[in-house]
């Protein structure tokens, strides 16, 4: 049955109801559609069946066509721009964000490495940052940074360790657009990562620092007061720690540690007994190599958290899918088109519910994503850039507040912080389907 008819706004609605016929003699689908043309000229076709063209399923075309996208994600896919926000001579390890000033525009951090020092800079909301603002003495140099409120003001502050002194220094974020000069909070050597987390449920933030030279695990259990922290638990068994991500690994509410080996092979997590002391290593697997980065998530969103490696030796992303308990899956492979990857970061890129990876590549200089195209499924390498020589470092962080993730490099060679803009073109759903 076909009818028209005029809608008082004035928006022509052309219905077709192609009612179900009645089961006798016909050899046609039965299916019930909707076509109509909206005001702004918009032809809608909604169909619960096939929608053919010529005879051609054009549901099952776009449907090839989605897949084609996913498996090749190349094909249409540019390059964001590199957006420098600054070089410096001797390289730049560490990048990271936080809306330090409480504008809504996270803000840049990072650390040149051969002064040791660590600059903020404030996001100004229109793509541009105002003048880096030096954080640390060069007395107290500092490596790597992590930022987090540790005194629970509601202020996010910023602590930072470094492998030649023997600190764990504090920012402390004052509330007003300043963060206080760095205080000490313990002196314990080679320090390459931090992580704060409440290990014993008392309700603050505790600190974990992983070392490199020194091989074990630091944690430091707060006091309760500010600033405050019993000497630190050293953890070992893992080799060098090159790695650190603390997380409820076995499911029982408590937050495990994570880390990896970067001399060796080990890839290992510290069960909390819940009061802050751990059980002894064990081992998830020998298959990442070299660990260069290591990150504990639930990826593929089944309730268990998952392990990601990357691994500098052979240049893979192994997932270790989350079993429950604490218990892991062997090595899923994620990508082996990598040569000598430095970190990865977990984020959804593309709005479309799932978390995807990103990834370096350091020494061919390139940042790469992996879309996950359906649960536990990944695209190939997205490019990114290829236009950092040697990217230590990737952050992720909305810098202009629109709802789309940009990403942010610091790379070694040439020295770079940057940032690559993400227009929601990177919403591939959007683009292609
Ligand atoms: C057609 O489908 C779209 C998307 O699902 C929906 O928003 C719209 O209301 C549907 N229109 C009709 C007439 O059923
Ligand atoms: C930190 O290391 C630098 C260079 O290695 C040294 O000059 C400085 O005295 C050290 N500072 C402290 C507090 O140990
Ligand atoms: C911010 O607060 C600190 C501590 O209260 C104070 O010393 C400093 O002068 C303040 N700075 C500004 C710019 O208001
Ligand atoms: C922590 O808990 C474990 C397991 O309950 C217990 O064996 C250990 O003595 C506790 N340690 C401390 C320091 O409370
Ligand atoms: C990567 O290296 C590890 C350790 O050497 C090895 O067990 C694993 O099989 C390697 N993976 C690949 C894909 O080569
Ligand atoms: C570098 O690695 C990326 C990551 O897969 C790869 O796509 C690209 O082709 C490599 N580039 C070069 C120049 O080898």
């Amino acid at each position: 049955m076909w009818w028209m008819r005029r809608a008082p706004g004035g928006q022509l609605l052309l219905g077709v109801a192609l009612l179900a016929l009645s089961a006798g003699g016909e050899d046609q689908d039965s299916t019930a559609a909707d076509i109509f043309v909206a005001q702004d000229g918009t032809l809608h076709i909604n169909s619960t069946g096939r929608v053919l063209l010529n005879g051609v399923d054009i549901m099952a075309e776009l449907s090839n066509l989605r897949a084609f996208f996913d498996e090749h994600p190349s094909v249409t896919w540019q390059k964001p721009e590199q957006n420098i926000l600054g070089r410096f001579d001797g390289g730049v390890r560490w990048v990271a964000t936080g809306d330090l000033d409480e504008d809504g525009f996270p803000d840049v951090l990072y650390v040149v490495l051969e002064s040791r020092t660590a600059y903020w800079r404030r996001n100004l909301g229109d793509e541009t940052f105002a003048a880096p603002v030096p954080m640390n003495d060069p007395s107290t140099p500092v490596l790597t940074l992590h930022v987090s409120d540790l005194d629970a003001d509601g202020h996010l502050d910023v602590l930072g360790t470094g492998i030649a002194n023997n600190t764990v220094l504090w920012f402390r974020n004052q509330g007003n657009g300043t963060l206080a000069a760095g205080t000490v909070i313990a002196s314990t050597a080679g320090g390459i990562h931090l992580a704060t987390a409440d290990l014993n449920g008392d309700g603050h933030l505790d600190i974990i620092q992983a070392t490199y030279r020194t091989r074990v695990l630091n944690v430091f259990l707060s006091k309760g007061q500010a600033g405050s922290f019993d000497a630190p638990r050293m953890l070992s068994g893992s080799g060098s720690c090159a790695a650190l991500w603390a997380a409820d690994l076995d499911e029982d509410e408590h937050v495990d540690l994570l880390t990896g080996d970067f001399d060796g092979t080990a890839l290992v997590w510290f069960r909390n007994l819940g009061n802050g002391t751990f059980a002894p290593p064990q081992l998830i697997s020998n298959s990442c190599g070299a660990v260069a980065s290591a990150v504990a998530v639930d990826l593929d969103a089944d309730g268990s958290v998952d392990v990601l490696c990357a691994s500098y030796s052979n240049g893979t992303i192994l997932w270790y899918r989350g079993l429950g308990g604490g218990r892991f899956s062997e090595p899923l492979l994620i990508s082996d088109v990598l040569v000598q990857p430095t970190n990865i970061q977990v984020a959804d890129m593309d709005k479309d519910g799932r978390l995807d990876l990103l990834a370096t590549s350091s020494t061919n200089d390139t940042i790469v994503w992996y879309r996950q195209t359906n649960v536990g499924a990944f695209s190939q390498a997205i490019s990114i850039s290829d236009a950092g020589d040697r990217v230590f470092t990737l952050a992720v962080a909305d810098l202009r507040a629109t709802g789309n993730l940009d990403v942010l490099s610091a790379s070694f060679n040439d020295g770079k912080v940057a940032w690559y803009r993400n227009q929601g073109d990177w919403a591939w759903r959007a683009r292609f389907y």
